[in-house]
């Protein structure tokens, strides 16, 4: 008979819970213990399942419970130390969205996982998601043509987070599906905020993504809306889709809308844009739980030693476009490019000749938005 996979999940706040289910669920695994500092947090688990082990001593749950793998859905600030802890402990290791506080973490994590040959895989949820999956296919088949932009806005009253701000918690859903569309690195991210509850934690933030070929993707998160939100639009030359991921059914409608411009016109009096409006029609989405076939497909690749969908590699991209957004947040919206194909941000004003801020002085840029930490802005003429 097959080995189950012994899993453990260390926090147990909000999301947590929804892990535990989900894993408990699968058939190639065992969920085998829980751990949070909150005992209370423990205790709601092992009365809901009996059979799992509940503790509050993360040490004790990494390196003394028989675990293959530890999924970690405790606050951003500590997704490092334990993905750290895990993966020493030879654990394959699964990290909720965003992956680590820096990129300097990510790339530690991406290195032992390596060297120690352990799967590392960031949740991206949406990316196995049904609707998101439909739409990937839809574009790579070119039915849109080419992509002009995206527009997504993820708006509600709250949750408030105390060690991120907005950007960090919800945009990190649109930036994955928006990488994934495009299947490109940005070139530049302009980001501009405000925090208005809780000092120095942005609650409110509108962001843009410069792609090649001027493409680009805007990107707009709140707190503090009262309506719940979670649109996007996806504009080709030939077809354009809504996705509204609140719609339990019909999450997808394509529009078969466009403008043209003649290609010739010799008077101003023949010049005349032409609109097109087709049908619209909405493609049938088999659902499913995303977070489900997220766990599933860690799962998939301990068994088959392969490496995730949204693996390392992608958890620090993901971690590179925040931390620029966090530089251009502090600069007010002034744009930050990145250079060459390692992806590292360039902050502006800065050459080869003029080197960029030290290593120190830019984690005091980027943390400047994160709770806790003084912010810091560069000079006016920076
Ligand atoms: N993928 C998604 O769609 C999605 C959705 C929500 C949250 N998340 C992510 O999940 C993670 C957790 O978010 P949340 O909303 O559940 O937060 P939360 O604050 O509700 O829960 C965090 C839990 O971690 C526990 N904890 C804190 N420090 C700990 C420590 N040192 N050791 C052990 N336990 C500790 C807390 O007691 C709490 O129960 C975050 O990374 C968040 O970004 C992902």
């Amino acid at each position: 008979m097959k080995r189950q996979i012994a899993i453990g999940v260390l926090g147990c706040g909000y999301w947590g819970p929804l892990l535990v289910r989900n894993f408990r669920g699968l058939p190639d695994c065992r969920l085998k213990a829980v751990c949070d500092v909150n005992a209370a947090r423990v205790k709601h688990i092992s009365t809901l399942y009996p059979d799992v082990e509940g503790l509050t001593d993360p040490q004790q749950f990494v390196n003394g419970c028989g675990l293959d793998a530890v999924v970690i859905a405790t606050p951003v600030k500590d997704h490092y130390s334990f993905a750290k802890a895990s993966l020493l402990a030879g654990k394959h290791t699964f990290i909720e969205k965003p992956m680590a506080s820096s990129s300097e973490q990510c790339e530690e994590l991406i290195d032992i996982a390596e060297r120690k040959g352990l799967v590392l895989m960031v949740d991206h949820t949406f990316l196995y998601s049904a609707p998101v999956r439909k739409i990937v296919e839809i574009v790579q088949a070119g039915d849109l043509g080419d992509i002009r932009y995206i527009n997504s806005r993820r708006l509600n009253l709250g949750l408030f987070q105390r060690d991120i701000n907005v950007a960090w918690d919800l945009a990190p859903h649109d930036i994955s599906i928006i990488l994934h569309i495009l299947g490109e690195f940005p070139t530049a991210i302009n980001c501009q905020g405000n925090a208005h509850v809780t000092p120095q934690v942005q609650d409110v933030t509108n962001m843009s993504l410069s792609f090649p070929h001027k493409r680009f993707a805007t990107i707009q998160s709140s707190w503090l809306e009262p309506r719940k939100i979670r649109e996007m639009t996806i504009v080709g030359t030939r077809r354009m889709i809504v996705y509204d991921d609140l719609r339990t059914r019909e999450k997808i409608r394509i529009y078969d809308a466009r403008v043209e411009r003649p290609p010739h016109y010799d008077t101003f009096a023949e010049f005349q844009y032409s609109y097109h409006y087709g049908d619209s029609y909405i493609p049938h989405i088999q659902q499913e739980e995303p977070l489900k076939v997220a766990c599933q497909h860690f799962i998939d690749c301990i068994e088959t030693n392969s490496q995730p969908v949204t693996g390392g590699r992608q958890g620090l991209e993901m971690i590179r476009i925040l931390e620029a957004a966090s530089v251009s947040l502090e600069m007010n919206g002034a744009p930050v490019t990145f250079a060459g194909s390692n992806g590292a941000a360039l902050i502006p004003g800065h050459t080869k000749d003029r080197p960029a801020p030290s290593l120190k002085r830019k984690r005091e840029l980027r943390l400047g938005s994160i709770a806790g930490h003084r912010a810091t802005r560069l000079p006016a003429n920076a």
